[in-house]
């Protein structure tokens, strides 16, 4: 099969809010002694994951990480993969940042800005093992689903940078976002649904999702 096509940048409306968020003196420390070793400024530049890393290894995009807890846990816990974690939240880039530090991490590498830039500019075709979107931002109000991160369009960008046989994983408790995405990706040429979920680490969304008794959907798919 060709490799999936990237579509034309349609702008789409953001599917983040920056949020106002204090950020601690020990965040603040971290940001400014870590950011230089482990950030990625997110612009058009395109970014040499080889080089990024400073090895060759299966890599994993992780997007939205929140305040990093899983990230850096799962990280731990898969040492053979490198992890690029974008968000666009200067408190948990902080708080991730202090983690791999902390945890002697040397695979995690902390992306500031939107990460479907992230992927259009700056990732190449057929270069990711797995995107993992862990509780997205569910704009639960019918006049907001446009901002949802997962549509059609970016089920194509994620194709076109995954290798085949690359999985996109998304995690969510809201039962009308998930079937969003098992309907996007069900009905996408590049994917096939899986019913295997792999292993993952419980996020703080998730806890609060579950605190509110709302139930948690994975859906999983596999790149042709
Ligand atoms: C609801 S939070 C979930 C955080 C974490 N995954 C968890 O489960 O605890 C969603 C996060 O996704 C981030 N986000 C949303 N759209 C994004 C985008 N296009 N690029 C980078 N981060 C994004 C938001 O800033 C937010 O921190």
């Amino acid at each position: 099969m060709m490799s999936p096509v990237v579509p034309a940048d349609h702008s789409p409306p953001r599917s983040f809010k920056r949020r106002a968020g204090r950020v601690t003196p020990g965040q603040a420390d971290a940001l400014e002694r870590l950011w230089p070793l482990f950030g990625v400024c997110i612009d058009d530049t395109p970014v040499d994951l080889r080089a990024l890393f400073g090895r060759c290894a299966p890599v994993v995009l992780e997007i939205g990480f929140g305040m990093g807890e899983a990230t850096a846990e799962m990280a731990q816990a898969q040492p053979e993969c490198d992890v690029i974690a974008v968000d666009v939240h200067t408190p948990g880039q902080g708080a991730l940042l202090r983690q791999v530090e902390l945890r002697r991490l040397t695979n995690v590498r902390v992306g500031d800005g939107d990460a479907t830039t992230l992927l259009r500019s700056m990732i190449g075709p057929d270069s990711l093992t797995e995107v993992r979107i862990f509780f997205p931002d569910p704009w639960p109000k019918a006049r907001h689903w446009k901002r949802r991160l997962v549509d059609e369009a970016f089920a194509s960008l994620v194709a076109a940078r995954l290798l085949p046989g690359g999985r996109l994983h998304v995690a969510t408790d809201w039962e009308h976002y998930a079937e969003q995405v098992r309907r996007v990706l069900a009905g996408h040429e590049s994917y096939d649904l899986v019913d295997e979920v792999p292993w993952r680490v419980r996020t703080r969304f998730e806890e609060q999702g579950l605190a509110a008794g709302r139930v948690v959907h994975d859906v999983v798919a596999v790149r042709r």
